[in-house]
């Protein structure tokens, strides 16, 4: 039977491609903006970067008396965020699906991964995804390993007896158009011929995704911030391969 819930993840072999980021802006819109039921379960430790910022986050704002007020205003309680670890998270994923008698399913659950198939957990958490989502970066060591990653999955992984993950898609993030735009083109044909996805959507290299009040765990992305960024087109693209129907939403 399909489950209600699915879970996702941004996941490359690579550090510092943008996975934790580009994971808290989506889980932020759909919680804050679309209203869906998301929760972000942590398993990149010992690093534990979401499950920390949360942490953070919340020590701020009992600090301060102006970001009480705003996070009192938003009237609603933020989106769970579970601390993990890879050889644990099947079994926390489980818990996200036996819910108390009458409870709504989450609609979305995203798991945070380290950046590495060899950490015992990894590959197994991995099969028992929904959708993944490889963000490439324009340096031929991360492309080259993602497209190893990329092939081993789908070779391996998908449509397999016992095996959860339906979908794997790279998109770009990180990307400067006026440079090396004929290698985004030329990894693309790459990437198709290999009979692997590319999202539309590409994601600009831009200083807004180093700021706190931008991915912020707690409160609502700046629209101000948002605009130009391509995170609202990425995350309409996710959530159709995802098959959840934003217009049915609004
Ligand atoms: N499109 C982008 N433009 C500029 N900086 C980005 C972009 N995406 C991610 N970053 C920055 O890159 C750094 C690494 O991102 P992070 O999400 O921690 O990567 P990962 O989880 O893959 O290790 C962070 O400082 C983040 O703010
Ligand atoms: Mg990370």
């Amino acid at each position: 039977m399909e489950r209600e819930t699915k879970f996702i993840s941004f996941f490359n072999q690579k550090g510092g491609v943008g996975k934790s980021t580009l994971e808290i802006l989506m889980a932020s819109y759909c919680h804050n903006v679309l209203g869906l039921k998301i929760a972000i379960l942590d398993a990149d430790y010992p690093q534990l970067n979401i499950h920390k910022l949360r942490e953070d986050e919340i020590n701020l704002v009992k600090r301060s008396e102006a970001y009480q007020q705003a996070f009192a205003s938003l009237g609603k309680p933020v989106f769970p965020i579970a601390n993990s670890n890879p050889t644990e998270a099947v079994a926390q994923m489980d818990i996200f699906l036996d819910l108390e008698a009458g409870e709504e399913p989450y609609d979305i659950i995203f798991v945070d991964l380290p950046g590495t198939i060899n950490t015992p957990g990894v590959l197994a958490t991995i099969s028992q995804l929904d959708h993944i989502f490889i963000p490439l970066i324009a340096d031929q060591l991360v492309i080259k390993s993602s497209l190893e990653f990329g092939v081993l999955v789908n070779d391996n992984l998908i449509d397999k007896p016992n095996i959860n993950l339906k979908t794997l898609h790279f998109f770009w993030n990180n990307v400067v158009k006026s440079e090396k735009s004929n290698l985004y083109e030329m990894t693309n044909s790459v990437i198709e011929q290999a009979g692997l996805k590319v999202l539309e959507t590409m994601i600009g290299q831009s200083v807004k995704f180093r700021k706190p009040e931008f991915r912020s765990t707690i409160f609502p992305m700046q629209p101000n911030l948002i605009k130009d960024t391509s995170m609202i087109p990425l995350i309409e693209e996710v959530l159709k391969v995802v098959g959840i129907s934003i217009n049915a939403l609004k």
